[in-house]
C-alpha cells in the first residue's frame, strides 16, 4: 500500500493539463460491446477503474487493447454475458455492462454493485427501466439476471428520490438503441458523461436525440458499427485543482477543460471571492487572501456536482465564517469530515449538511483516504495545512486521478508518493 506526503504551505501557481473524463469513458467502454466492429476510444485516463473496466471487457470475451491514452474494443462472437463478483466488487461501476450485454444478447448476468462508502447503491432504476424494455429481471445469489426475447421501446420514466440516475439512463440507453422502435426516457441524466455517452452511440449509428437532456428519444437500428471517439475531460479533476488553486491563494490554469461543465463550482468560486476567468478550452482561478463562506447544496447536473462536495468542503474549512454544505444526492457521503476535523478544521453534521466554521490554519497530520472524493479533499487540504500530512490507502485517489502527485508537484506542491 501506498501513502501521499504533503508538505503544505505552497503557494500552487502554472498550468496543468486535465485527463480524459473516467466517467464518460466507463460506460462507453461498455457501449463499445455492441458493435459490430472495432471501436477506438481516446484520450483515456490511465487509472485504476480503467483497468478494471478493460479486465471486465476481456472476461465477457471483448478483444481489448491499449496504448497511450487510447484504448481498442473487438467485440467477438463469443461473447460471455456474466460479469463476475471479483471483478464488480472493486468496482461499482461495472454495473454499466449491463445495458450493453441485454441490448447485444437479450442476456446478461452482472454481479450487484453492493454498497460503498458513500452510501447504498441500488439500482432499482436500472431494474425499471430494462424491464419496460421488456427483460425479465431476477436477483439471484447476489447477482442481477436479465433475459429477453425481445426488447420493444417503450416510453420510461427514470427519476427517482434523489433525482436522475446517471448510470441508470446509460443502461437504459445503452439497451434500448438496438430494440425494435421507439423508447422515450424521462427525468434522463443530464451530466456531460450521458451526453458524451450519446454521442459514441450515434458515431456507431444509434439514432438518438435529446443526449444531454432531461428527455431522451431513442429509435431502435438493427445493428451498430464501431467508431472511433475521444472522451470529454474529467470535469471533476479539472474542479478540483480549480479548487487547489483558490485554496492555496495560488493562481492555477486548468487546460483541456469545457468550462461550461463546471459553470456551478465557478459560480460557487467567484461567490466566495476568487478570481475566476476562462477561454475556450482553459479557466483560471485565482485565490484572493480573504474568501467568503458560500453555502452549497449537491443537485444533479447542472446543479453543484456530488464529486465536487468534499474538495469544496475543504475550501470551506480555512475561509472565515459559517458555511453550510448540504448532500442532497449521497446524504451519508461525508467520511471526510472527521478525517479533516482531525487536521483542525470545525465541521459538524446536522443530518445530510455539515456546518463548517472556517479556521484560520489546518494542521497536518496523518488521514485515511476512504473514497475517490474524500481522498482528494485530504489532499487539498494537505496542500494548506501547517507541517507534513500523510494520506493512506491512497489507492482510492489513484482510482479517478491520473498522475495526481505529478500535476500536483508541476503547480509547485511539496508531495510525494511512498511505500506505508
Ligand atoms: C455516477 O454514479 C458517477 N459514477 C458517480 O461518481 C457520481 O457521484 C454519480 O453518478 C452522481 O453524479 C460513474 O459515472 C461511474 P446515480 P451512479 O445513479 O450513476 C440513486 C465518482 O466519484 N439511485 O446518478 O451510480 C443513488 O443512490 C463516482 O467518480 C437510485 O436510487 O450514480 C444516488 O442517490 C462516485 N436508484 C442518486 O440516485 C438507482 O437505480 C444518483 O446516483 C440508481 C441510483
Amino acid at each position: 500500500m501506498e501513502k501521499l506526503v504533503i508538505q503544505g504551505g505552497k503557494r500552487l501557481s502554472g498550468e496543468v493539463e486535465i485527463s480524459g473524463a473516467k466517467n464518460a469513458t466507463l460506460p462507453i467502454l461498455a457501449a463499445a460491446l455492441l458493435a459490430d466492429g472495432e471501436s477506438v476510444i481516446e484520450n483515456v485516463p490511465n487509472l485504476r477503474d480503467i483497468s478494471t473496466m478493460v479486465r471486465l471487457l476481456r472476461s465477457l470475451g471483448a478483444r481489448v487493447t491499449q496504448s497511450n491514452g487510447s484504448i481498442s474494443v473487438k467485440p467477438t462472437n463469443s461473447l460471455v454475458p456474466l460479469a463476475p463478483y471479483k471483478l464488480v466488487s472493486t468496482m461499482r461501476a461495472s454495473i454499466c455492462v449491463l445495458g450493453p450485454l441485454l441490448g447485444r444478447l437479450h442476456e446478461a448476468e452482472v454481479s450487484l454493485p453492493g454498497g460503498c462508502v458513500i452510501g447504498p447503491r441500488p439500482i432499482d432504476l436500472h431494474i425499471k427501466g430494462l424491464e419496460a424494455l421488456g427483460a425479465k429481471i431476477t436477483i439471484e445469489h447476489g447477482y442481477v439476471k436479465a433475459k429477453a426475447k425481445e426488447l420493444r421501446g417503450r416510453e420510461i420514466y427514470l427519476g427517482g428520490s434523489f433525482g436522475s440516475s446517471v448510470l441508470a439512463t446509460g443502461n437504459v440507453m445503452m439497451a434500448a438503441v438496438l430494440a425494435k422502435g421507439e423508447t422515450w426516457i424521462e427525468n434522463a441524466a443530464c451530466e456531460p458523461e450521458v451526453e458524451d455517452l450519446a454521442n459514441f452511440l450515434i458515431c456507431m449509428g444509434a439514432k438518438i436525440e435529446g443526449g444531454g437532456t432531461h428527455l431522451l428519444r431513442i429509435q431502435g437500428v438493427k445493428k451498430l458499427r464501431g467508431a472511433r471517439h475521444r472522451v470529454i475531460p474529467d470535469r471533476i479533476e479539472a474542479g478540483t485543482f480549480m479548487v487547489a488553486g483558490a485554496m492555496s491563494r495560488g493562481d492555477v490554469m486548468v487546460k483541456n477543460v469545457i468550462p461550461q461543465h463546471n459553470n456551478a463550482l465557478i459560480d460557487k468560486l467567484r461567490a466566495a471571492g476568487a478570481d475566476v476567468t476562462h477561454t475556450k478550452n482553459t479557466v483560471r482561478v485565482r485565490g484572493k487572501k480573504v474568501l467568503k463562506p458560500v453555502d452549497v447544496t449537491t443537485l444533479p447536473y447542472p446543479g453543484f456536482p456530488t464529486d465536487l462536495q468534499a474538495q469544496m468542503m475543504a475550501l470551506m474549512t480555512i475561509t472565515p465564517g459559517i458555511s453550510v454544505i448540504t448532500e442532497k444526492i449521497y446524504p451519508d457521503r461525508f467520511m471526510h469530515v472527521s478525517e479533516l476535523n482531525r487536521m483542525g478544521s470545525k465541521v459538524f453534521m446536522e443530518g445530510s449538511s455539515a456546518i463548517v466554521t472556517g479556521v484560520k490554519r489546518l494542521s497536518g497530520a496523518h488521514v485515511m483516504a476512504s473514497d475517490l472524493r474524500a481522498s482528494a479533499a485530504l489532499l487539498l487540504a494537505g496542500l494548506v495545512a501547517e507541517g507534513r500530512t500523510d494520506v493512506h490507502r491512497i489507492y482510492h485517489l489513484d482510482r479517478g486521478y491520473e498522475k495526481v502527485e505529478e500535476k500536483m508537484k508541476g503547480l509547485g506542491a511539496a508531495v510525494w508518493r511512498e511505500k506505508e
